[in-house]
């Protein structure tokens, strides 16, 4: 049948792979409140569209970190891609290179970062763990430089892992076949299977609870790439980001995968732009499916959107294909909302165009029926 949208990949993905992968990729911590939230708040914020404006010609193009990409979606960071395709993330390099965007590789990828490199040009971010052993963290950290990753996206809301209690039920594990590869020379690369899920015994074992603001600092001095801060909800954790150097904020709850009843990053962000004040550039992830996702983050001030979950779907559903089909789908969808709100490039996207659930009413009622 044929894909109109880029849900419809969860549906495929389910029964082509295993139970344990499946319910890995879909997955939110404890009760998923918040993974089904972070596609209802979507769903209450309304468009005001404009109406008779001039739009035949639409750029949706945009810098990040100085990087000129074709378009305000990129990829996030979802670890052990090559248990949905054997390509795994070699496949979602080249579909985001090939849509001229940003692709985010996986600390826990299972190519390493000079494997992914080797795909390609391509604007590439690497995401980053860091490991109760330093020593792995700097080295990893100039690899990724060398292999010409242009920032880092550094995770701060996993000092433990969420409890994903699929995870638990399935004793999940890495397939004995790969290997978490940025690792593997470092004797780090496999994964034992547990009593419960083998992930959160592995994040137990190596990752170090104790980072605290202080290590941002710490990377900057084994790194002259720019620091995006990837997990923040707050306005007070907004503020000492910038203080403490870091270039970017990504708003994000994990994919609804550590705390459980956060809110919503769409729900977040506005609180988290504001609290920036436009002195470093705000991105969302978390529940973005539709290109009107897209439209609503930017005018809530984000300066772009990253996806996670529909890359590991369309992966395993058709590879490289499937991910190139769900980035040109939300370009598609996000083009058509900038022409049906009056938008003709990023810039004239602004506040006044949605209305959300938070907002005070605009307009007093014009109109008094006389009793
Ligand atoms: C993730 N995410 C994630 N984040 C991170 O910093 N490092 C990682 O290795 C992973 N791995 C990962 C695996 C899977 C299967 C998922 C679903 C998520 C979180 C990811 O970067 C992003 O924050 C969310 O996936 C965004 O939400 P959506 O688009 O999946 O709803």
């Amino acid at each position: 049948m044929e894909i109109t949208n880029v849900s419809e990949y969860e549906a495929i993905a389910k029964q082509k792979l295993p139970k344990m992968v499946f319910d890995y990729y879909a997955s939110g911590a404890e009760d998923q409140w918040t993974l089904q939230e972070n596609r209802n708040a979507f769903s209450r914020i309304l468009f005001r569209p404009r109406i008779l404006i001039d739009v035949s010609k639409i750029d949706m193009s945009t810098t990040v970190l100085g990087f000129k990409i074709s378009m305000p979606i990129m990829i996030a960071p979802t670890a052990m891609q090559k248990m949905a395709h054997p390509e795994g993330e070699y496949a979602t390099a080249r579909a985001a290179s090939a849509a001229g965007t940003i692709m985010t590789l996986s600390s826990w990828a299972t190519s390493s970062v000079e494997e992914v490199a080797s795909t390609g040009p391509g604007i590439r971010f690497f995401q980053l763990y860091v490991y109760k052993d330093r020593n792995v963290v700097a080295q990893l950290v100039r690899r990724a430089e060398r292999a010409g990753f242009k920032a880092i996206a550094l995770t701060v809301d996993t000092p433990r892992l969420g409890r994903r209690e699929a995870d638990i039920k399935n004793r999940f594990t890495l397939p004995p076949f790969l290997t978490l590869k940025n690792f593997e020379g470092l004797d780090l690369g496999k994964m034992d299977k547990a009593d419960d899920s083998g992930l959160a015994s592995y994040v137990a074992g190596q990752i170090d609870r104790t980072l605290s603001w202080k290590d941002v600092k710490w990377l900057q001095t084994i790194t002259k790439l720019p620091i995006l801060v990837k997990g923040v909800l707050t306005a007070e954790d907004t503020r000492i980001a910038v203080q403490s150097g870091a270039a970017g904020i990504i708003v994000s709850n994990h994919g609804a995968r550590q705390l459980d009843y956060v809110p919503a990053t769409i729900s977040a962000l506005e609180e988290v732009v504001k609290a920036a004040q436009g002195r470093v550039p705000v991105f969302l992830d978390g529940g973005v499916r539709r290109g009107t996702d897209v439209f609503k983050a930017l005018a809530l001030g984000a300066s772009g959107i990253f996806i996670g979950r529909p890359v590991v779907f369309s992966l395993a559903a058709e590879g490289e294909a499937g991910v190139r089909k769900v980035l040109q789908m939300l370009r598609d969808e996000f083009e058509l909302t900038m022409a049906l709100s009056g938008c003709r490039s990023l810039k004239e996207i602004s506040r006044d165009h949605i209305v959300a659930d938070w907002d005070t009413p605009r307009t007093q009622p014009r109109y008094t029926p006389r009793l």
